[in-house]
């Protein structure tokens, strides 16, 4: 099987360069090339996109299935990699651990990509990073931020700053916008490798701060009736509470606790940063704290690409979970041409590539719209830039907005 693709890939990618160059000879507007929609784009660098794309998890996933494809057809109007197209290959990991393993074998095995973005939970790639990892196959996880991610093996990387630099910008905020506030009560889902990691550091946090920490209460990603836990918490009287969950857990606790009359600030973690949790909360969604590993006003040229893309076709500013898939792609794509610029990929064993295609991630630097990133030799990212924004409802609890705080 590897000795077959180690015989074709050469083939194809040479295909590609020459379709490409044929363009270039007559380079007219319809004339770019092939996107992911053209059958003809077999031509092309696939790159695997491992995301939840069903089930309750695909409230963040489908926002990172929008990011990496306009990130496909900006990159492939800029020429792909040196000509050749990119091609993403799009595998449902649905919600759970097994559909990632599944996403991710079928998308090394079977589809061939060069390299994977995905999947959207910590707790999906803790299962299914190592599969990756032993196959010698670059992974940019594009939302994993628990603890832990990048050590999983030396093929795994992630553009998604992890909780301990993120969370604790929220609790910041908080304290700005109500000095006042003492007692603080927290919540994670139990079963949540992502969620148990973030509440760990929002606990350190809110220590760190002098603060007390009057309780914390567990629930489960599956959870819908939070009565027990909600009145639990108001029955310490906190001026602060602070949610590690998922979008819909996280939306419907969000709610209850307003229904049981809670007034006091609300911080939701990176499992809640999406407004798929409007529809949920509505407008008891009005107040949440999320911190933000992105946001749309960053000056640079790829961000003002990405943000009219993404307004153009949306109608909203682009959210976190799609700013980070697009940029996931876009490392992929721009170490594939420093590679190519070194060593032709056509020369390349797909085994090689993705070796190669591995250090070159890690030894890059990119301007994304994330801002200025680049890893640690562990895969870590470096990151300088972070955000808090407050959810601002209409009264009618059908339409809201993130408001980016200064
Ligand atoms: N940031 C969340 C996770 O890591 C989505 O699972």
């Amino acid at each position: 099987m590897k000795r077959l693709f180690t015989l074709i890939l050469p083939f194809l990618i040479t295909c590609a360069l020459v379709v490409a160059c044929d363009r270039a000879e007559t380079p007219t507007a319809s004339n770019t090339p092939a996107s992911s929609s053209n059958p003809s784009s077999i031509s092309a660098i696939p790159i695997g996109i491992a995301v939840a794309q069903t089930s309750n998890v695909a409230l963040l996933g489908q926002e990172q299935v929008i990011g990496a494809k306009i990130a496909e057809q900006l990159f492939n109007q800029k020429g792909g990699v040196n000509g050749t197209p990119i091609k993403l290959v799009f595998q449902d990991t649905a919600g759970d651990e097994q559909g990632a393993i599944n996403a991710f074998n079928t998308v090394i095995t079977q589809d061939k990509v060069v390299g994977i973005v995905g999947p959207t939970l910590s707790q999906q790639a803790f299962s299914a990073d190592p599969i990756a990892d032993r196959a010698k196959v670059p992974v940019l996880a594009p939302s994993n931020t628990a603890k832990g991610i990048p050590q999983i093996g030396e093929y795994i990387a992630r553009v998604s700053a992890p909780v301990a630099v993120v969370a604790p910008n929220a609790v910041k905020m908080a304290l700005k916008l109500d000095p006042k506030i003492k007692k603080v009560a927290v919540f994670y889902a139990q079963n949540d490798a992502f969620s148990k990691s973030e509440t760990g550091t929002f606990q350190e946090t809110v220590k760190a701060q002098g603060l007390e920490l009057v309780t914390v209460q567990k629930f489960q990603t599956t959870d819908t009736d939070f009565q027990s836990q909600a009145t639990n918490a108001i029955n310490a009287k906190p001026e602060l509470m602070i949610i590690s969950g998922l979008a819909a857990d996280g939306g419907n606790l969000v709610k209850q606790l307003r229904e049981l009359g809670y007034k006091g600030l609300i911080i939701g973690g990176n499992g809640l940063n999406t407004s798929n949790v409007l529809p949920v909360c509505k407008a008891l969604c009005d107040g949440i704290l999320i911190a933000q590993a992105y946001s749309p006003e960053l000056s640079n040229e790829v961000n003002a690409a990405f943000r009219q893309a993404y307004v153009a076709q949306n109608k909203k500013e682009p959210p976190q979970f799609s700013a980070q898939a697009f940029t996931g792609v876009q490392v992929f794509v721009e170490a594939l041409k420093s590679l190519d610029n070194k060593t032709k990929l056509n020369t390349l064993s797909l085994e090689q590539l993705r070796t190669q295609l591995n250090r070159e991630i890690l030894a890059g630097k990119y301007s994304t719209p994330l801002g200025e990133i680049s890893f640690t030799p562990e895969g870590e990212i470096i990151q300088k830039d972070f955000y808090v924004a407050q959810i601002k409802m209409e009264p009618d609890g059908n339409n809201g907005k993130f408001n980016f705080l200064k």
